[in-house]
């Protein structure tokens, strides 16, 4: 088969549709690269061309083909303590952060791709937390794609992810699955962890009921929204977390206009005072 080329009209229309369901604001440079990611789901399906495809994407009412178009529009990079700083700022800020918590707490990573980031907060806590056998902790982690979810429930990583992941890490909270280098995490890190699908951008925040966290990671994710979707993401986030509790995002997400009673406290992580 011929390259398909798709139409500025066609760009257009599915430039609308991801924004409006997904929240991703494409340039339109992006042509190309959504041209691309799109042509091999048009093929797979067999069909003759993008408004076809279109078609099928807005007449599924069973929502795969959504889940579908997630994956492949959206960036799932993600990495094993990713933005090293934050931790570190973390780990010096631990005691002062976990004071008159009644050992309970309640964290949330917003767009976890394939685990990576609500695994280093498990094993963050377990081995910064003093006695954390007596604490009561709970970490959502919620994505908007199916398919990253699943790979993070799984948590079964191979040699490319692992890499960079001290040894310690490797020997304390993974198993070794197979001769070919692929680790699985230990299912004692896995209990403390929920995953859930959930936009963040079209999401029923009324699912949470009043749930206030202590920390909401939200990292490398809100570069793809505009101003006023990461603004209105921000005020939710500002709603949901606990009073003194921190928001950290990416360290290419700076909140220009952030939130009145978010003050930073460091390179992109915030306070609610
Ligand atoms: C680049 S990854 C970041 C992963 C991780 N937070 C990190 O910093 O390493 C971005 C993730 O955001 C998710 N995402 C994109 N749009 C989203 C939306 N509207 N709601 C929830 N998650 C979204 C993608 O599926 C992807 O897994």
């Amino acid at each position: 088969m011929d390259k398909m080329e798709l139409t500025k009209k066609e760009f257009t229309l599915f430039k609308e549709y991801i924004y409006e369901h997904i929240g991703i604001s494409l340039s339109e440079q992006k042509i190309y690269l959504v041209q691309a990611r799109l042509a091999k789901r048009v093929k797979q399906l067999g069909l003759e061309g993008f408004s076809a495809y279109y078609h099928t994407l807005v007449n599924d009412a069973s929502g795969k083909e959504f889940e579908y178009l997630c994956s492949l529009i959206s960036t799932n990079v993600t990495s094993f303590f990713r933005e090293a700083k934050q931790w570190e700022f973390w780990k010096t800020h631990l005691s002062s952060m976990i004071a008159g918590k009644n050992n309970r707490l309640r964290i949330w990573s917003a767009a976890c791709s394939t685990g990576e980031e609500p695994y280093s907060i498990a094993m963050f806590l377990d081995e910064n937390l003093p006695n954390n056998s007596h604490f009561d902790i709970k970490i959502l982690a919620t994505d908007v794609s199916p398919r990253v979810l699943k790979e993070a429930m799984n948590g079964v990583y191979g040699p490319k992810a692992i890499a960079n992941l001290p040894q310690k890490y490797l020997s304390n909270y993974f198993e070794r699955k197979d001769g070919v280098g692929n680790y699985g995490i230990k299912e004692s890190m896995k209990r403390s962890i929920s995953f859930r699908a959930f936009n963040l951008v079209t999401g029923n925040y009324g699912v949470f009921k009043g749930k206030q966290f202590d920390i909401i990671f939200c990292r490398n994710v809100m570069i793809y929204f505009d101003k006023p979707t990461q603004q209105t993401l921000v005020d939710k986030f500002y709603e949901m977390l606990c009073p003194g509790g921190y928001l950290f995002i990416g360290s290419s997400e700076a909140l220009t206009d952030a939130r009145k009673g978010l003050k930073s406290r460091s390179a992109s992580i915030y306070q609610k005072v």
